[in-house]
């Protein structure tokens, strides 16, 4: 990667000096109210992947601990509500959608697509006008449903420009993680586990005697660590991009395409799990070289029929070991980084840790402080 990506949606960090003292527990916890649920509800976040949503269809989405009611319209538009009727408190995710709006299951309230209250078929003398439900705003782009859940006006949507080039092709490759968003945040910037918790898979750094000298820098966009083996002098360059993305160069994994850039998001699903929504884009290939590798990639995931979470939980308390496993039955990178980043707890219920040399990116990152939220 040449170039840090820049987008509209920038956030620009100072120095520490300069910034209020934030506590482990403010990184952690995203819920209402929270500091970091408060800065993280104030972008765009991915929620759901839109091929998994047909038109006429709802699914419950659970985001930084709240629950949200998803459906996309007739018209084919995606569109976020508040979970539950105002009248009994049913689930709307239960009712049908008409058109652009949505009818509740139980008494058959209709809400249209800015979420008034419409219809209350048992009321003799309906009140619509005095019912409406909390909409939030909505957009598609690369494969995934975002959504605004902050306060006021969005910002601009922030696009991936890069990722929108002609003869760039992309697909999604997202997972549910048991564990704090910021565990796999700080991962990220952690290239030092590289070497130990994924040894012997393809590509990673696997011998500690060539250990990668290791330097993190402020971008406008986030951070970017940068680590470098003294023999070979190979590079390996990641961004983090505030408050929860990601830009990397994913390990080869196909003998057609070898270059692969992941963009990412982190979003709590509480404090305890999190999706990392994923977008890959594969550059310099045809369709037909594309749809080749995605045709291999979809083959490699149909013999991924083992549960990552059970084996983490199963590895994390004894019972297996890594080494019991068919390592063609489970993405072995994904769960190396389960396992470790379940294993660690969320960050403010952690023992003290002894943070070293080579732990510069963690030290960064939580350190970072956002500041100015430009292009509003
Ligand atoms: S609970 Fe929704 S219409 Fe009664
Ligand atoms: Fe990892």
């Amino acid at each position: 990667m040449s170039s840090v990506p820049m987008e509209r949606n920038v956030v620009t960090t100072t120095a520490k000096r300069q910034r209020p003292r934030v506590s482990e527990k403010d990184l952690g916890q995203t819920g209402p109210g929270t500091l970091a649920g408060r800065y993280l509800r104030s972008f765009w976040q991915p929620i759901f992947h839109a091929a998994e949503l047909g038109a006429g269809r709802t699914r419950l989405v659970r985001v930084m601990g709240e629950e949200f009611a998803l459906y996309r319209g007739q018209d084919g538009v995606a569109r976020l509500i508040q979970p539950r009727c105002p009248h009994r408190g049913m689930l709307l995710t239960a009712g049908t959608v008409e058109g652009e709006g949505i009818r509740c299951f139980y008494h058959g309230w209709k809400f249209g697509d800015d979420g008034q209250c419409v219809e209350q078929p048992a009321e003799p003398k309906p009140f619509c006008e005095k019912i409406a439900l909390r909409t939030y705003p909505t957009r598609e782009s690369l494969g995934l449903i975002f959504a605004y859940l902050g306060e006021g006006e969005p910002p601009a949507f922030p696009r991936v420009p890069s990722f929108e080039e002609e003869g760039v092709f992309t697909h999604t490759d997202s997972y549910v993680r048991p564990a704090n968003f910021f565990n796999n945040l700080e991962n990220l910037l952690d290239t030092s586990h590289l070497a130990y918790a994924h040894a012997h898979v393809t590509e990673t750094w696997d011998n500690y005697a060539d250990g990668p000298a290791i330097s993190v820098d402020e971008t406008s966009w986030g951070m970017r660590v940068t680590a470098v083996r003294p023999r070979s002098g190979k590079r390996l360059v990641a961004y983090f991009g505030m408050p929860n993305m990601a830009l990397a160069r994913g390990p080869r994994n196909d003998p057609e395409v070898d270059y692969r850039e992941f963009r990412a998001w982190w979003v709590p699903i509480d404090d305890t799990r999190h999706t990392q929504f994923t977008v890959v884009a594969v550059r310099g290939k045809s369709r037909e070289q594309f749809e080749r590798y995605r045709a291999r990639q979809m083959e490699l995931r149909k013999r991924h029929d083992l549960d990552r979470e059970a084996l983490t939980w199963a590895v994390l308390s004894g019972e297996r070991t890594l080494a019991d496993l068919d390592p063609d039955r489970v993405h072995i990178i994904f769960l190396q980084d389960d396992i470790a980043q379940a294993g660690c707890g969320t960050i403010h219920e952690r023992p003290p840790e002894h943070l070293g040399r080579s732990d510069i990116g963690v030290i960064a990152v939580r350190n970072v402080r956002p500041v100015v939220r430009a292009a509003r």
